[in-house]
């Protein structure tokens, strides 16, 4: 059985369509404890495209289960998260010109930047996971650097059809997760999971955590759309003295 650390980006994403203050990822943060999310998870990115400092900053005080803050290796970025102090930090590659994140952060390429932002972290008592594509080489270089976790991309998997495609990008996930767990460290694993592909992830062996946002935040918006729509019709039904 895994965790459910619910991501309230696009919560976040709708109100900044409007520029104005809802729906507040807070409230959503809140209803997703109140609706049994085992943590709360958030991506404060360079551009603020969808979660403002004001957020995070309000997130720290009121949510009581694990907060989780998704994160580039930006200096901005990771001065703020020393100073609020999540539980744990997620850290995500990042390019101004994405719609999501498209890829594994490359902790191979980048070992002596990665290495720095996962020991400033850890010494201001932040748990740290890296988000990792499901390859060999990657995790290695995680446990060199005595990551506490790794959340594995399961993007591509998410993508396949289903049949033999999506089963081998799967079988890379179970290959990957089984390296995690023997380098000792914990195993995540996150992105374009949907109430239709999240089974079989959560029966990889020894997976604690799954974070899940768009398919949440999508479904919530039909299943609240109607009882949105009859409390607007009682409104507009009647003449109210003004
Ligand atoms: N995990 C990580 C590291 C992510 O970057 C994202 C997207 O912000 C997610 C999980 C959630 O992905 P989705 O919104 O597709 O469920």
């Amino acid at each position: 059985m895994a965790i459910l650390g619910v991501n309230i980006d696009h919560v976040a994403t709708l109100r900044q369509a409007r520029r104005t203050y809802e729906p507040d990822p807070v409230w959503a943060a809140a209803l997703a404890e109140l609706g049994g999310a085992d943590g709360i998870t958030l991506h404060l990115r360079e551009d603020r495209r969808h979660i403002q400092d004001r957020d995070l900053e309000i997130l720290r005080r009121t949510v009581t289960v694990k907060l989780n803050l998704e994160m580039a290796c930006n200096q901005e970025i990771l001065e703020i998260a020393c100073r609020v102090r999540p539980d744990q930090a997620t850290l995500v590659p990042e390019r101004r010109e994405e719609v999501t994140t498209e890829g594994g952060l490359d902790v191979v390429g980048n070992f002596a930047r990665v290495s720095e932002v996962v020991k400033t972290l850890r010494d201001h008592g932040v748990s740290v996971s890296l988000f990792l594509d499901p390859e060999a080489c990657q995790i290695e270089a995680a446990a060199k650097l005595e990551a506490d976790a790794v959340e594995l991309h399961t993007g591509r998997y998410a993508l396949a059809k289903p049949g033999p495609q999506r089963d081998q990008e799967l079988a890379a996930l179970v290959t990957a997760g089984s390296l995690v767990r023997s380098a000792g460290m914990t195993l995540h694993a996150g992105h374009g999971l949907n109430y239709q592909n999240v089974r079989p992830i959560v029966a990889i062996p020894e997976m604690h955590e799954l974070n899940i946002g768009h398919s949440i935040v999508a479904r919530a918006v039909m299943v609240g759309f109607q009882q949105a729509v009859r409390e607007m019709k009682e409104l507009v039904s009647h003449a109210y003295p003004s």
